[in-house]
């Protein structure tokens, strides 16, 4: 059982409530303060996860946890047919619209307001999922991870990145003041959210991390499950399958 983190620890909202309403309020500084904290390697991790999924020359992509889309539009290199960008918050898909105009893509990429614990699509329809540092913000992990096995086609792949904890006690030295002190920081300066990018860290060391998350994927049905530390560990990518119907 997780411990519950939630972003402003009010009685009266759900977790859910409150991610929500986060998001809504950082949307306008979150993809500059992306590249900033990450120092733009989550491009990187994105790009990892893409090829992954890319292996199976996917056509129906759902981004679940989607927010302003980065991961979505990074997967228009495999080609595929339509990519939809599915998230709960508002602030953070007017964003992702915004992008896939800009860019010329809105017929290939479309954004759905929704809630990942009760995907508004149904059985087996996509071919690969990805989530961005999506999981960490559910409510309910298992139901996200289930509503995600039930859209998945039979022999669909799933890429899963999050943030994770350096195991290597010198790097973690390091990515503790980082994480705990700096980020929150700089993050409350920009996003002039007082409590974001304080829950972010919070919330991390709250997810299981590893083999335990694999655990998780693997109780829910998905088969192949991996993971690979990206980064000296500050990075994490799963990757799984559906059982191909029998
Ligand atoms: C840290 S952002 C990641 C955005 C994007 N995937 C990326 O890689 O930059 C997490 C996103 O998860 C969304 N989210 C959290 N809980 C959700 C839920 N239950 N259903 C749908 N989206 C959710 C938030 O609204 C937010 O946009």
């Amino acid at each position: 059982m997780q411990t519950k983190v939630t972003p402003y620890g009010n009685t009266t909202k759900t977790k859910k409530e409150e991610v929500e309403e986060m998001f809504d309020n950082i949307a306008h500084r979150y993809d500059f303060l992306n590249r900033l904290l990450s120092l733009g390697i989550d491009r990187s991790w994105r790009k990892k996860a893409v090829a992954y999924i890319g292996e199976i020359k996917p056509k129906q992509i759902l981004d679940v946890a989607s927010g302003t889309g980065d991961f979505a539009f990074d997967a228009l290199r495999i080609q595929p047919e339509k990519v939809i960008g599915y998230d709960i918050s508002d602030g953070m898909l007017k964003y992702g619209r915004e992008k896939a105009q800009k860019m010329g893509v809105s017929n290939i990429v479309e954004f759905v307001k929704g809630d990942s614990e009760k995907i508004l699509f149904e059985d087996n329809k996509f071919d690969a999922i990805t989530v961005g540092f999506g999981v960490r913000n559910f409510e309910y992990l298992e139901d996200g991870l289930s509503e995600i096995y039930r859209v998945l086609k039979p022999g669909g792949r799933l890429a899963i990145l999050e943030i994770s904890l350096p195991t290597n006690t010198f790097v973690r030295f390091f990515y503790d003041i980082y994480f705990s002190h700096i980020l929150p920081f700089v993050g409350r300066i920009f996003s002039r959210d007082v409590r974001a990018y304080t829950y972010l860290p919070e919330s991390v060391k709250a997810f299981p991390q590893g083999l335990a998350f694999v655990q998780i994927l693997n109780t829910t049905g998905f088969k192949n499950v991996e993971w690979k530390a990206l980064t000296l560990g500050t990075c994490a990518l799963y990757t799984a399958e559906k059982h191909e119907a029998s």
